[in-house]
């Protein structure tokens, strides 16, 4: 069982390098299927849901090579795939549903688990389900799979989606081009990892017109090609170092962090008195001695990113002044609250809002990590928490970071990952 252990009281500085993006590496590789031979892809993160997205291509029939010490992956899809991805794998990474649309594209029928996934929220998939109609797909749910149909393959038509859903977005986008005739896709996500799939997407043949808008025109065509493509690098990633710099008072140099895709994080960031600035590969973030206390609500891009949320509690736990907090997308970040307040954050929940008042110090304890970003958050908590934080649930971190700890290390924070037996429980008398 490993936990990281963090000693608050490092000034973290140095330069740390930005893999590719988790969100969209893991929907290239789905992508890949719409067109047999090899695909490559570059600047691919170490992770353990990149594993898992390779397992469940392996399954379909592909061949796939991750080479994670030259951070790419290659793909070769044979001309018949399978079409079924199981619950232990959806359960185990719910970006696992993005195989979805390219099986229906491909293969015409696509049996897909409805996923369990991440502890953020309900995350229903009528979104996803509804836009396939749309396009003639069958699609019903029996015995906890998602089963869609479309024996005759799929035809364009309009579909406007009631939320800007980054997966339903995909999932449609990546049906539609080999449909026939013409999608037009409304009040889509505009994701930056959205825009790499319609980039990916046209290199391979695709028709897109409208890319980075909230409105995508797709005109089917009959087949497309591998291509080679590099990742777009990882926001949320990036993210995550600047609030590392900003709340440990530090000077860290993210390289490959685009501060245009953070454009609400930087100007959050500057609000609490923390630099960011520009480099010609990244951003220099230098943090205040303390930082001011900013409000901060969550929406689809290029409002401020969910995945960001809990960094952004952290800064407020330790900032001059109070703030709220307010979760616009998934309800269920909150469970990461009480971590916090474990050590020594003045936090109170009010529905999806969360006022935090700032403390000079937080106190370092064990904590569990519910999430990806919350564990990540928690390390970061830990950084400016007076003694020892022990984080665990590490295996939540190990799905999104590529050599976090190490990292870490590199900045000089002082944390390290152990392997703590479980404690025996006393028992009762
Ligand atoms: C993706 C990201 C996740 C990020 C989120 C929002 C991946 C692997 N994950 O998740 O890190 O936090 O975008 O930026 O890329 N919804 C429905 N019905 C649907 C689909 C979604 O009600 O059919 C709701 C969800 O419950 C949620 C909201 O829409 O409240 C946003 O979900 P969505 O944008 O689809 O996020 P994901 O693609 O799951």
């Amino acid at each position: 069982m490993d936990v990281i252990r963090v000693t608050g009281g490092a000034r973290l500085e140095g330069e740390v390098l930005v893999p590719g993006a988790k969100n969209s590496a893991l929907k290239l590789m789905a992508a890949a299927l719409l067109a047999p031979g090899e695909t490559t892809l570059l600047d691919v993160p170490d992770i353990l849901d990149v594993a898992i997205m390779a397992e469940l291509l392996r399954r379909l029939g592909c061949r796939v090579d991750h080479a994670p010490a030259g951070r790419h992956v290659t793909i070769d899809v044979p001309e018949q795939v399978g079409h079924r991805a199981d619950y232990e794998l959806v359960r185990a990474m719910r970006a696992s549903i993005s195989v979805l649309g390219p099986l229906l594209a491909r293969v015409g029928e696509a049996d897909v688990a409805l996923p369990g996934g991440d502890a953020i929220g309900s995350r229903g998939l009528d979104l996803h389900a509804e836009g396939l109609r749309h396009l003639g797909a069958e699609v019903e749910v029996e015995h906890g799979y998602l089963l869609a149909r479309a024996p005759r393959g799929l035809t364009g038509a309009p579909v406007a989606l009631a939320f800007p859903s980054v997966g339903a977005t995909e999932n449609l986008l990546m049906a539609a081009v080999l449909a026939r005739g013409t999608t037009v896709l409304e009040n889509v996500a505009r994701e930056p990892e959205i825009v790499d799939l319609t980039r990916m997407l046209t290199a391979m043949g695709a028709r897109i017109e409208g890319e980075g808008s909230s409105s995508l025109v797709v005109h089917g065509v009959p087949r497309l090609h591998p291509v080679e493509h590099r990742v777009v690098p990882d926001r949320i990633v990036a993210g995550t170092w600047a609030y590392a710099a900003a709340v440990t008072g530090g000077d860290v140099h993210v390289r490959g962090g685009r501060p245009e895709h953070l454009v609400m994080v930087v100007d959050k960031l500057l609000a609490a008195g923390v630099d960011v600035v520009p480099t010609s590969d990244g951003m220099r973030v230098l943090g205040p001695a303390r930082p001011r206390a900013v409000d901060v609500a969550t929406l689809p891009y290029p409002g401020f990113p969910t995945d960001l949320q809990p960094f952004a509690l952290v800064l407020g736990a330790v900032a001059d002044g109070s703030a709220v907090i307010t979760e616009n997308l998934f309800e269920s970040r909150f469970r990461f609250v009480p971590e916090i307040a474990r050590l020594g954050a003045d936090v109170r929940v009010e529905g999806h809002h969360v006022l935090v008042r700032g403390r000079a110090a937080l106190s370092g304890a064990p904590v569990q990590a519910s999430d990806i970003r919350a564990g990540a958050a928690l390390v970061v908590a830990g950084l400016v928490a007076e003694g020892v934080t022990e984080v665990g649930g590490v295996q939540h971190v190990d799905r999104g970071y590529d050599a976090f700890v190490p990292q870490l290390q590199a900045l000089g924070a002082a944390v390290e990952r152990v392997d703590v037996a479980a404690p025996g429980l006393p028992v009762q008398g």
